[in-house]
């Protein structure tokens, strides 16, 4: 493939259209301005005039609230996705794909009173002005329909194709190498966008000149239209504004949690634990008290040595309850887990602070109030090591050899196990969660 460039191009105004209304005849507007079109020009038109002729224009009221009212509900009909809003501007992606401010509703260069929508098909605009003024003129030309467009990373607006017909609107140059040998692997040139632009120096935004011919450029056409522009949300690494992510990973970090049971063999990074788990002490606890302990089984001989003793002792138990050998060897597997998992975190209950009360009664709620809090910490472990892309699972199974380990462990009495936590990466996430509405689980009184 050759360069895109040319040596030399005009940019010619398009002079004399008259001001548009719904159902005017816009090639045959051109054919009276431009007969002076060639074969091999562009006419880039401002997708205003399409809008007007097509009948794109919207009344809206007098009174300046009631008027924003109604463009504000013409935006919100005009998208299907709202990306940001940043103060009074709204960034949405629109009927046709397009991400651009307030949905194209625009109230520029049309009477007080209207609003104009964009064309609602502005690559058929473009492809019908391209085959009327070929039948009326004579001519093949290429139609860059286009609207102007803030971007995401630079101050100011320039104009983009919002529609075309005849030319290749991309020009890519894979594998090409320049003159100094390099190969442009990523490069590809938004042709159909340059045309816009550049045609936008000679139209400018006043409304007296709504179209341009660029002439003498090398065009090819590959039948591709404006709409290849749009990138696809796939490939969208900036598919919401920062403030709509942040408020999406909130409202989603609870979500993110799964019980991961199979992890990869990559290593968790220590200081990603270690915030997950200062994260988790946040949990709230009563009397202002800290009473939850993590103990991180790092020394592979311990958590051996653990669990082992926890499984001799689970047999016996299962054994005693008279079990086949195969259903003991198979509940025995669940607990595999613990061996396999990259990482063991064993959460603890030392619930120093509690009250202490004159009745066994008001003894046993105080000790549930402390249960519970430990509940809440081991919870915010696993969703703070989801938000950090690790997966985990809570295994119960300390919870029965309190003793034992706290014995293989060295921890007094006062340390009271909560399970066990298998921390890892995920071999592979479960499906996302379906409906989180909470159905049976609330009951509203
Ligand atoms: C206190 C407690 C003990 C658990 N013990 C086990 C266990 O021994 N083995 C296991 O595979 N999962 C265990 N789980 C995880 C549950 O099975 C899991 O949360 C449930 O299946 C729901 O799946 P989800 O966590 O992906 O939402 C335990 C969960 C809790 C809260």
């Amino acid at each position: 493939m050759t360069d895109h460039a040319s040596a030399k191009i005009e940019i010619l105004p398009v002079d004399g259209l008259p001001e548009f209304r719904p159902g005017d005849d816009l090639t045959g507007a051109f054919v009276g301005a431009a007969p002076w079109l060639r074969s091999g020009d562009v006419l880039v038109v401002t997708s205003k005039i399409v809008s007007k002729a097509e009948g794109m224009l919207i009344r809206v009221p007098s009174d300046p609230e009631e008027r924003d009212a109604a463009r504000r509900k013409l935006v919100e009909d005009e998208s299907v996705r709202v990306i940001a809003r940043i103060n009074r501007t709204v960034i949405t992606e629109n009927r046709l794909g397009i991400v651009q401010a307030a949905s194209g509703v625009d109230a520029s260069n049309v009477a007080s009173g209207e609003v104009a929508l964009l064309p609602s098909d502005p690559d058929a605009s473009a492809l019908a002005l391209r085959n009327g003024l070929r039948e009326r003129l004579g001519v093949e030309i290429a139609v860059v329909v286009t609207d102007t467009m803030g971007r995401a990373w630079r101050v100011g607006q320039t104009d983009a194709a919002i529609g075309s017909s005849g030319l290749r609107v991309l020009h890519s140059y894979a594998g090409e190498v320049d003159s100094q040998g390099n190969e442009l692997a990523v490069t590809e040139v938004a042709i159909a966008d340059e045309l816009a632009a550049a045609a936008d120096l000679v139209k400018g935004k006043l409304g007296g000149t709504p179209a341009a011919v660029v002439r003498g450029l090398r065009l090819t056409d590959d039948g591709s239209t404006a709409r290849k522009l749009i990138r696809p949300i796939e490939e969208d690494l900036f598919r919401l504004g920062t403030d709509e992510a942040i408020a999406q990973g909130r409202r989603e970090a609870v979500l993110a949690r799964r019980s991961i049971r199979s992890f990869t063999d990559e290593p968790v990074d220590p200081e990603v634990l270690r915030r997950a788990v200062g994260t988790a002490l946040t949990a709230p606890a009563p009397h202002h008290t800290k009473p939850v302990r993590f103990v991180w089984l790092r020394e592979e001989g311990l958590r051996h040595k653990l669990l082992d003793a926890m499984k001799a002792s689970w047999q016996a138990d299962l054994e005693g309850d008279d079990f086949t050998p195969e259903q003991v060897a198979k509940r025995l597997s669940r607990g595999d887990i613990l061996y396999d998992a990259p990482e063991v975190v064993v959460p603890f209950l030392v619930a120093e602070g509690a009250h202490t009360y004159r009745d066994d009664r008001r003894n046993a709620c105080e000790h549930t109030m402390f249960t519970v809090a430990g509940g809440a910490a081991v919870q915010g472990l696993l969703v703070a090591l989801a938000a950090e892309d690790l997966g985990s699972c809570w295994i119960g199974s300390t919870i029965f050899a309190a003793d034992l380990v706290r014995e293989v462990l060295g921890l007094d009495e006062r340390w009271e196990p909560l399970g066990a936590v298998a921390i890892g990466h995920p071999a592979a996430l479960p499906p996302a969660r379906g409906s989180v509405e909470p159905g049976e689980g609330l009951l509203e009184l």
